[in-house]
């Protein structure tokens, strides 16, 4: 059966398109139903709008409190039919309403534990990895909780990190390993082989 799925960003939207190309390509059982975007200049909304999906921007700026910003952003989702909620560059904090529990799911352009948390996002965490001078770093996919980067992992994949390696020439090369990881959690999801049992997950 297919998911329906909403997608929140706060970027390129990249993570986005590979999704909808999937999608396409009739490999991910998926549909997005709603995108919702936390800055008004993402260009991950005009992606959207461009393949028919409503795209809403609930500015994090336009809240005082996290918790207003929240409220606001759930009641967009829930407008919307949605099984699962994609973080697809979502650079705002989340706070996860009880009934979304175990129905988030985040990428995370590292191995986390490793190079997450607060302030470790896009670029900060290739250059974290580089300054470090790990020989290895990679993308995780995992359910979210209320913590950044925390929830149980679905899956992960490493990448070397090579000698002459640049933030962006590892970006790259961690992006390809996303862009595989991200649809193929999604559609075990989908298939209903996913299993969370306490902090481990179980894929059948
Ligand atoms: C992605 O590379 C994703 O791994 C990263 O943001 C990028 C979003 O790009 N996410 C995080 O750093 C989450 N902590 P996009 O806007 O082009 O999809």
């Amino acid at each position: 059966m297919a998911l329906n799925l909403a997608v929140l960003l706060s970027g390129n939207g990249t993570t986005l398109q590979n999704l909808v190309d999937r999608i396409d390509r009739g490999e991910l059982s998926a549909r997005v139903t709603c995108v919702v975007s936390s800055r008004q200049d993402a260009y991950g909304i005009e992606r959207a709008r461009r393949h028919g999906i409503p795209a809403v921007v609930v500015n994090r700026k336009d809240f005082a409190s996290s918790a207003d910003f929240n409220a606001a952003l759930w009641r967009t989702v829930r407008q919307h039919p949605v099984d699962f909620v994609a973080l697809a560059g979502f650079m705002s904090l989340l706070e996860v309403p009880k009934d979304f529990a175990g129905r988030i799911l985040n990428v995370h352009p590292a191995l986390i534990p490793a190079f997450c948390g607060k302030g470790m996002y896009g670029h900060y965490v290739h250059e974290a990895v580089l300054a470090y001078g790990a020989k290895l770093t990679g993308a995780t996919v995992h359910f979210v909780d209320d913590q950044y980067d925390h929830g149980p992992i679905i899956l992960q994949a490493s990448v070397p990190v090579l000698d002459d390696d640049t933030p962006d020439s590892l970006a790259a090369r961690v992006q390809t390993c996303e862009r595989e990881l991200f649809p193929r959690a999604i559609q075990l999801i989908a298939e209903g082989r996913v299993h969370i049992e306490g902090r481990r997950v179980r894929i059948d």
